[in-house]
Order: C-alpha cells, then sequence, then structure tokens
C-alpha cells in the first residue's frame, strides 16, 4: 500500500494540472474572441510562455504586455528589412527613411510607452500607443506606395503589425 500513494500523487497532480490549463486555455480563448483577429490573437498568446500560467482577469495585463512585446519584434524585424532594403535598392531611399523614422518612433515611443504603462496600471496610456502604432505602420506604407502600390515589399510584416496593434488595443481596452 505504501508504494501506492505516489502514484496517487502523481494522478492527482497531473488531474490538477489538465484542469488549470483547461480553465488557462478558456480564458485565453474569451479574450481573444473579444479581439478583431481572433486566431493571430490565440497563436501569439499561446506562443509566449508568460500565458501558461493566465486564468483570471487580473491576467489581462499579462495578455496585454505579451501583444505589446509581439509588435515590437515585428518592429525590430521590420527594420532589419529597411536596412537591407536600403542596400539592395538605394534608389528606395526615400520612402525607406520615412519608414524607417516611423518605426523607429514605435520602438523607442510607442512600445516603451505602452510596456510602462501596462506594468504602472495606466492601460490608458497604452490603448494611445497603440493607436499610434497603426498611424506609423500606415505612414511607412503610404510613402511607399507612391512607387509600389501593391508590391509593397514589406507589406505582410507591416499588415501583421497593424493587426497585432488592433488586437493589442482590444485587449488593452479590457482594462480600461
Ligand atoms: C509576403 O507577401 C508576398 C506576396 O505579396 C509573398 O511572396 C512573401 O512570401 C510574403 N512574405 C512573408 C514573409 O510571408
Ligand atoms: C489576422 O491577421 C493575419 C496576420 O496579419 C491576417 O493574415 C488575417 O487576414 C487577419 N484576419 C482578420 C480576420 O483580420
Amino acid at each position: 500500500m505504501r508504494n501506492l500513494f505516489p502514484i496517487l500523487m502523481l494522478i492527482t497532480n497531473l488531474a490538477l494540472n489538465n484542469d488549470s490549463n483547461n480553465n488557462n486555455n478558456n480564458f485565453i480563448d474569451e479574450t481573444c474572441r473579444a479581439t478583431p483577429n481572433y486566431s493571430l490573437c490565440l497563436t501569439t498568446l499561446q506562443s509566449d510562455p508568460r500565458t501558461y500560467e493566465v486564468k483570471e482577469g487580473d491576467d489581462i495585463t499579462t495578455l496585454g504586455l505579451v501583444m505589446v512585446d509581439a509588435v515590437k519584434l515585428k518592429s525590430i524585424e521590420i527594420i532589419k528589412m529597411l536596412k537591407d532594403l536600403e542596400k539592395s535598392h538605394p534608389e528606395w531611399r526615400g520612402p525607406l527613411s520615412q519608414c524607417y523614422v516611423a518605426y523607429n518612433a514605435v520602438l523607442r515611443a510607442d512600445v516603451t510607452v505602452a510596456v510602462e504603462a501596462l506594468k504602472k496600471g495606466v492601460p490608458k496610456f497604452a490603448d494611445h500607443s497603440m493607436d499610434d502604432v497603426v498611424v506609423e505602420a500606415q505612414t511607412c506604407e503610404s510613402s511607399f506606395s507612391y512607387y509600389y502600390k501593391l508590391d509593397f515589399p514589406i507589406f505582410n510584416l507591416s499588415r501583421d503589425i497593424i493587426e497585432l496593434s488592433k488586437v493589442a488595443k482590444s485587449i488593452i481596452k479590457m482594462l480600461l
């Protein structure tokens, strides 16, 4: 009988873990359903270890922070692409430098302000920042469309950034 005890503990633990996992998934699922891009929201949140433990309303700040960080990572990626494009297409220097200014503002101002605001519990400032990301991304896009229109070389990345900011904004709004 003594040997059975650890096994029982293990079974109980597994059952509990499973239960908390389900709660966690439900919470993330419900939150994402209330955003404009359910699938992007879900894949982004579920791929970040910080969301593994969240399961209650109080944790919405964590979800907001993960979303804002996703905006940050994509913006870093796009800035790298801008630098590569400047080498391969020096004739695009004009629009590329406008994009550079725009995404620099996203990283240095918007994302930084949003992270601080969420951490300090003043989400309305994070809300404004996510609006500005959309404006900056669109500024970059329109600087290019003059030359390119549909073939904008970083179009899908900037679309992703706009979508992520909108999802981030709607999560942040749940905190207001
Ligand atoms: C971006 O979109 C173009 C088509 O517009 C596609 O060829 C390219 O593979 C896409 N890039 C990424 C990283 O998804
Ligand atoms: C969600 O975002 C992805 C990635 O940017 C995009 O391809 C897709 O069209 C978006 N879906 C909706 C419903 O807006």
